[in-house]
């Protein structure tokens, strides 16, 4: 058995989690058309739990149908879904395991009514993105908040263990924070200050909703990495703002999923130096802030995790394709065997996800037939 910290119980906020390995959140495509949750989902769910990871954040869940991102997404944008995510959960505890949400709008990248937060012409995303309609006006970023705070309390009589609020990679919040995105005249644009304000009055009015114990968390971009997108020194500047609003933990990410090589999924990570690709950014933010910082983005192997906990850069470690392919890695490590994951990082787990097929690991399915 591996006497490593990383194995041993850890508090976030007032959950106790059984290691410091999360599984990052990771759109399933196993859904319903209307967002709602599947048996598939659950199994999904239970076998992340079965297989050890310590916290799972389950993939975006829209918190309004204009937001949906993607096909299959997971909803909880109307009481109705509120039953099916419970027996989710449920599921996930009686396997041992621990659950939160993933609150997410996609803004420009909405699959069908986008809604964009300024003007902007974005035929140059590969498609991605479709046209803006309008920017919003300040009376749809109150009913935005409002339906954030709405899907809080689907979240906790749904039985989460906790909120994260996506901020990262491109969707709406993470548009907000970046200038690129972000070219409101407005309260909501400009300074720093005003591009985290969405985040700061949704954090509260959550935070208002769910009480004090209720864990809330962030995921956000530590940097766009794209010209003109947000910045490290912005990304830390916002976290701090955000803090005093009621967060728990933030979760490290970066790059926007019109990235390529520099997107939140970075392709072949084949070396341990080519691991945890944020960590040099996580190490600054550990730096100035005292919530915990999950990291995610390349985790491949338990050395360089055990490594960066023990320099101090991170707190838990997150991980999103590795478990697509090896739902029990943590328990494979746990075990002893430190391998490394098997995962290596081609993006084809995508594929299926889009054909309506769920995602899972499509190089492990070719390794099997071909043998
Ligand atoms: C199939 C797939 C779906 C994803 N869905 C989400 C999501 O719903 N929310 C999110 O914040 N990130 C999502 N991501 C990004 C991952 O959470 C993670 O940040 C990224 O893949 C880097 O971690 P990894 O190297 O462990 O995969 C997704 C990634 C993949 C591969």
């Amino acid at each position: 058995m591996p006497s490593s910290a990383l194995f041993e119980p850890a508090t976030l906020h007032t959950l106790t989690l059984r290691n410091r390995f999360v599984r990052s959140a990771t759109w399933e495509g196993m859904a319903t058309e209307k967002g709602a949750v599947t048996s598939r989902l659950i199994d999904t769910m239970v076998a992340l739990a079965k297989g050890g990871v310590g916290l799972i954040i389950s993939g975006h869940a829209y918190v309004s149908p204009e937001g949906q991102a993607t096909p299959w997404q997971l909803g909880i944008y109307d009481d109705a879904l509120v039953d099916g995510l419970r027996q989710m959960t449920d599921a996930v505890h009686a396997a041992g395991g621990r659950i939160l949400v993933q609150l997410a709008h996609a803004g420009h990248f909405a699959l069908e009514k986008a809604i964009a937060i300024a003007p902007r012409v974005v035929s140059d995303f590969d498609g991605l993105a479709k046209t803006p309609r309008h920017e919003l006006s300040v009376q749809e970023i109150e009913e935005l908040k409002g339906a954030y705070v709405a899907a809080a309390r689907r979240a906790q009589a749904a039985g989460f263990d906790g909120i994260e609020l996506h901020s990262a990679h491109g969707y709406l919040f993470s548009q907000f924070l970046s200038p690129w995105f972000n070219r409101r005249t407005d309260t909501y644009g400009g300074s720093i200050e005003n591009r985290t304000r969405v985040h700061v009055e949704t954090l509260a009015a959550m935070r208002a909703v769910v009480g004090a114990d209720y864990p809330l968390l962030i995921k956000i971009n530590c940097s766009d990495f794209a010209d003109g997108g947000l910045t490290e020194e912005e990304s830390l500047s916002a976290v701090r703002r955000m803090v005093p609003a009621g967060l728990d933990a933030i979760e490290l990410s970066g790059g926007l999923l019109t990235g390529g090589k520099l997107s939140p999924s970075r392709p072949a990570i084949t070396t341990p130096e080519k691991e945890a690709y944020f960590r040099q950014a996580a190490r600054a933010f550990k730096a100035v802030l005292d919530v915990p910082l999950i990291l995610v983005g390349g985790i491949r192997s338990p050395e360089v995790a055990e490594s960066l906990l023990a320099d101090g850069s991170a707190d838990f470690f997150a991980m999103s394709r590795p478990l697509i392919r090896e739902p029990d890695l943590v328990n494979r490590w746990t075990s002893g065997d430190r391998r490394p994951a098997q995962c290596i990082s081609d993006n084809l787990c995508f594929r299926p996800g889009m054909m309506g097929k769920g995602v899972y690991c499509l190089t492990k399915e070719r390794m099997e037939t071909q043998s």
